[in-house]
């Protein structure tokens, strides 16, 4: 199975459950990253109360709505494509439909966006969705309608988001919104704007009613979720300005990790995503403490160049990130790593890009999230650097990394081979209506013969064998929730 997601082709649009007495028809459709997946959970919250149920048929839509990346130029490439889509079918099928933008593009391009596309009516950026009953009041009076303010306080914590498109057992919970780190390459703190956490409670209320739903897993989501500081409200940044009571009550990340794992002994907590430079060994020591906490971190370091790191704002070296590598593995036994990787950032020459390779030798991946360098308008990068390795050799240098990936993850994967390891049933495998997808604690797809199990349960399950990405098996039985995680066979 192939490793490299390509963020942004995974557009999926949204159902939700129809209100008898909603009336008017939303289309929302999602790309990039599980944020946006997330948000439009929010909206579709929102836009519930205003009379809109879902639907996934472009033709019949009232409002049509649709989550966008700025990521890279490719994933603001796809949303042009659906644009293009979206005004065939009002041309030719639904000449009333409307047509909102929403997140990191709306962000970015603000008014302009409404010169640039001629069939959109909206642009509301990711922390003006409260808004949106406003928005789409102006809209059906015949006016094109912005709102692109970033805001110091806004989490949705109050929100009670409509689940979508869900598989009854895993959700997302977010729990940061913003990010303060600055890389030089990354568009998200300009679209996203500044750190600010979610109040616990909210966060722990929020997970209590998905439980109680039935729902087995959660992700807790953020740009920089070891970042997460709850303070009593506001930016991350202004922590110091807080009062003393404040500042001594705080929430950290791993504080929050213990709260979320201890209220729910029975729910996998998952997060995303982890900044090598802000997770702290006490977040090592919370998930080795919990056995509901995942023994798995997403831990992007981008290049293995301690050159090219300082010039991406990446505010550690590479021996500080190899020796966090070591504090993982000391600290939790057969943690999964994965990575994100830049081939190609300004300047950076060959010698830099076999530090990469080196480096990705000594971590031996689990996962791996790769790119070639996209110059982003407005960032750091983009001001004061020229985009001057050639794509032939920023495409080359992607495929040896992408290379040595798939070869370190072929290994990881082999070392649950005769391995009984504990899997949650999340849906049909992709290939196979007989067998069973779920993912172990390390993150790894497993896939499995069906017979009585069903969605949601913890089974265990034999492991025979393996592609880089996927574990194949048979189940052996019910977990009962409170063995290790990974059993060694004789
Ligand atoms: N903290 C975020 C990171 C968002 S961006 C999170 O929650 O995942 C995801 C990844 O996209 C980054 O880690 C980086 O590897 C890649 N990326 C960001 N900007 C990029 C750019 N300008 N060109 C290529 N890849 C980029
Ligand atoms: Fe982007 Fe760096 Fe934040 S990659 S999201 S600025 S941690």
């Amino acid at each position: 199975m192939e490793k490299i997601i390509e963020e942004e082709k995974q557009g999926t649009t949204l159902k939700l459950e129809s209100k008898a007495s909603n009336t008017r028809k939303l289309f929302i459709e999602s790309y990039g990253c599980q944020m946006n997946f997330s948000d439009s959970e929010i909206v579709a919250s929102i836009l519930a109360k205003e009379g809109f149920n879902t639907t996934n048929r472009l033709e019949e839509a009232d409002l049509v709505l649709v989550n966008t990346c700025s990521i890279r130029d490719k994933a603001e490439q796809t949303v042009r494509k659906r644009l293009e889509k979206y005004n065939r079918v009002k041309r030719e099928q639904n000449p009333n439909m409307k047509v909102g933008v929403l997140g990191c593009m709306a962000e970015r391009l603000k008014a302009k966006f409404l010169e640039e596309e001629k069939i959109v009516d909206m642009v509301v950026g990711p922390d003006a969705y409260k808004d949106l009953p406003n928005l789409v009041a102006e809209v059906d009076e015949g006016r094109d309608a912005v709102n692109v303010i970033l805001s110091k306080e806004e989490t949705y914590g109050d929100i009670a988001p409509v689940r979508l498109n869900s598989n009854g057992v895993t959700a997302f919970v977010s729990i940061t919104r913003g990010c303060d780190n600055m890389c030089t390459f990354c568009v998200v703190p300009f679209t996203r704007g500044r750190e600010r956490s979610r109040d616990p409670q909210s966060i722990l209320e929020e997970i209590a009613d998905l439980v109680s739903k039935g729902f087995k897993e959660v992700t807790l989501l953020g740009q920089n979720v070891d970042s997460f500081l709850w303070y009593g409200g506001g930016l991350k940044k202004d922590f110091k300005k807080a009062s003393l009571m404040q500042q001594a009550t705080a929430v950290d990340f791993a504080q929050l990790l213990h709260m979320v794992a201890a209220a729910q002994p029975n729910l996998r907590v998952r997060f995303s995503t982890s900044n090598p430079q802000d997770i702290s060994d006490d977040v090592l020591h919370a998930i080795a403490q919990h056995r509901n906490i995942c023994n798995y971190i997403h831990l992007p370091v981008q290049s293995g160049s301690n050159r090219i790191l300082k010039e991406m704002n990446r505010l550690h070296t590479r021996e500080e990130y190899m020796a966090l590598i070591d504090r993982v593995h000391a600290i939790i036994p057969n943690c999964a790593v994965s990575q994100d990787m830049i081939s190609g950032f300004p300047t950076e020459t060959e010698e830099d890009h076999q530090d990469t390779l080196s480096l990705m030798e000594y971590v031996k991946y689990d996962y791996g999230f790769m790119f070639a360098y996209s110059e982003r308008p407005g960032t750091m990068a983009a001001r004061k650097m020229e985009d001057d390795v050639p794509e032939d050799v920023k495409k080359r240098r992607l495929n040896e990394i992408i290379d040595v990936q798939r070869r370190t993850g072929l290994e990881r994967a082999q070392f649950f081979l005769g391995k009984t390891v504990e899997v949650l049933i999340e849906k049909e495998s992709k290939r196979s209506d007989q067998h069973w997808a779920g993912r172990n604690t390390q993150n790894y797809m497993t896939i499995f013969p069906k017979d009585d199990y069903k969605v949601g349960e913890f089974v265990m399950v034999k492991v025979t064998d393996c592609t880089s990405a996927t574990l194949i098996g048979e189940a052996v039985g019910y977990s009962d929730m409170a063995g290790p995680l990974t059993i060694e066979n004789d």
